[in-house]
């Protein structure tokens, strides 16, 4: 049976319009926005740049409020005072765009990684260093590089040590905002076989969005389709190629269904 994990009901935001540079821009980031995240699917966003992919990521994070409409994560009302966000957190987790961005360069793997179980106050040194070793492994980062720092990392060790980072509190939703898009053809392959990998063994519900229309095709279970911030369709990807298609999926996805 079909159980919503993530439920987003008509959600709206805006940054408001007070600058010339927002002057042609529609006044909503995110209009109307209603779709449903069903426990252990891979859920692909697409939609242009600016169409407010990431603003909608950052509402179901419970980073940015939503100006109207409801946000449902593991049963829990984000917009609800009474919900500890703080515990949520754990519970639902990120990797961002920019690998370079998001890890310390003044800070070794092994602290980048344990970095939330310290927050949290997880166990002692030793048993974090354990978890922190363990967790490695499973995203084959052997152990050499615990004390290693960002700049002696490709970009897909950098990818797989954000992976790490955002698992270590053993999260159920993970939701990946065009994670991959900067590595290299072979290294992203290999970086999304182990997000399929991670995704049986710790039973994770994926979020993740994109720009790559190729890599939704073979990656996600369903994908929604967005522009300029309203949602357009949510499709299956199995019958991607023979279900009818709201007419800015067609042009969007043309290449690919004249396959
Ligand atoms: N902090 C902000 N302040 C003002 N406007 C913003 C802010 N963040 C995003 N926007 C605007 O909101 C709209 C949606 O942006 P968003 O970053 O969500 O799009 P996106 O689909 O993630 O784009 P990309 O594919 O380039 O990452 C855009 O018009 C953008 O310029
Ligand atoms: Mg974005």
């Amino acid at each position: 049976m079909r159980q919503p994990i993530i439920e987003v009901e008509n959600v709206s935001k805006s940054y408001g319009q007070n600058s010339w540079f927002s002057r042609n821009k529609p006044e909503y980031a995110v209009d109307g926005v209603t779709l449903a995240v069903n426990r252990g699917e891979t859920f692909g966003i697409v939609g242009e740049s600016g169409s407010g992919k990431t603003t909608l990521a950052h509402m179901i994070l419970g980073i940015l409020r939503p100006d109207n409409g409801r946000i449902k994560v593991l049963e829990h009302e984000l917009t609800d005072s009474k919900v500890n966000l703080s515990d949520m957190s754990n519970k639902i987790q990120f990797v961002f765009q920019d690998p370079h961005g998001s890890l310390n360069p003044k800070k070794t793997v092994g602290w980048s990684i344990e970095e939330a179980l310290h927050i949290h106050n997880v166990g002692d040194s030793a048993k974090r260093k354990e978890a922190t070793l363990a967790l490695m492994d499973r995203v084959s980062l052997s152990e050499s590089y615990y004390d290693r720092y960002p700049h002696q990392l490709s970009g897909g060790q950098r990818q797989r040590v954000a992976i790490a980072s955002a698992l270590i509190m053993n999260p159920e939703i993970l939701v990946i905002d065009e994670g991959v898009s900067a590595l290299d053809v072979s290294i992203q392959a290999s970086i999304l076989n182990l997000l399929n990998e991670l995704k049986k063994s710790m039973n994770l519900t994926l979020v993740f969005i994109t720009h790559d229309l190729n890599v939704v095709q073979y990656f996600c279970d369903r994908v929604a389709v967005i522009k300029d911030g309203q949602l357009k369709e949510i499709f299956n990807v199995d019958t991607f190629h023979t279900d009818p298609h709201d007419s800015y999926t067609t042009h969007l996805f043309q290449s690919i269904l004249e396959d």
